[in-house]
């Protein structure tokens, strides 16, 4: 079970102080917590709309850095943007975000209580496969988001989200509807909303899928409710 959100993580290190623990993980630098969390992403988001780490900075229209709550307990991670995302700054607009939101609705969530992002932040030529060398340039990134909102659980869309987050290179065919981790997260992989276009039939076990992280959230609130 995850630490309680109310349970700062100065209180979390303290107490396991108390119990002996004589070599704490460090603090983030501004022991920011859950509740610092927005000003720091805005601290994110503006070094992003300035980087020029990798080529992909050259032809893009807009960065995206990722939309939603900086106190979600869900973070969805796609790809990388397309079109649509290219043209507008938010993640996940196109016709895949407009499946992505059905998705979000049927797990009883609101897609501006959960975090949208992709692991790269601007949209690869005619929407070819991230290299890379691409993807380690953004990697700081995606890693200070995750480690600023602290989700209870990460849905890695589709292969590349899920290869890096579990740092694996099995097929999404072996990687969905499996519970792995990434710092302690849990991270279920799904199919990406693109491929289900393309491949309505993966839905049925996209469905399954969901229900698992539903189950798992549903988990952690009776969990916290008991400690209240
Ligand atoms: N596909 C992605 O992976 N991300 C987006 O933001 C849009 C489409």
């Amino acid at each position: 079970m995850r630490m309680p959100r109310s349970m700062r993580k100065t209180d979390l290190l303290r107490h396991l102080e108390d119990l002996g623990w004589r070599d704490p993980p460090e603090l983030p630098e501004t022991e920011a917590g859950v509740s610092a969390g927005a000003d720091d992403l805005e601290r994110v988001e503006a070094q992003l709309l300035a980087c020029q780490a990798c080529g992909l900075s050259e032809k893009r229209r807009h960065v995206v850095p990722g939309a939603g709550s900086p106190r979600a307990r869900v973070m969805l991670i796609g790809e990388a943007p397309g079109k649509d995302e290219d043209r507008s700054g938010m993640p996940f607009v196109g016709q895949a975000g407009k499946l992505l939101d059905g998705m979000i609705r049927a797990m009883g969530l609101k897609r501006n209580r959960v975090f949208i992002t992709n692991v790269i932040k601007c949209r690869p030529p005619g929407n070819r496969d991230p290299k890379p060398e691409e993807i380690a340039a953004c990697a700081g990134f995606l890693e200070r988001q995750i480690d600023l909102i602290e989700p209870e659980v990460i849905i890695a869309l589709g292969r590349f989200a899920a290869r890096w987050l579990m740092g694996s290179e099995k097929s999404m065919g072996a990687l969905r509807g499996r519970w792995g981790s990434f710092r302690n997260i849990p991270v279920m992989p799904i199919y990406h909303p693109a491929y289900l276009l393309r491949n309505p039939a993966g839905k049925a076990q996209v469905w399954e899928d969901l229900k698992k992280i539903m189950a798992r959230l549903a988990r952690e609130d009776r969990a916290v409710s008991n400690i209240h």
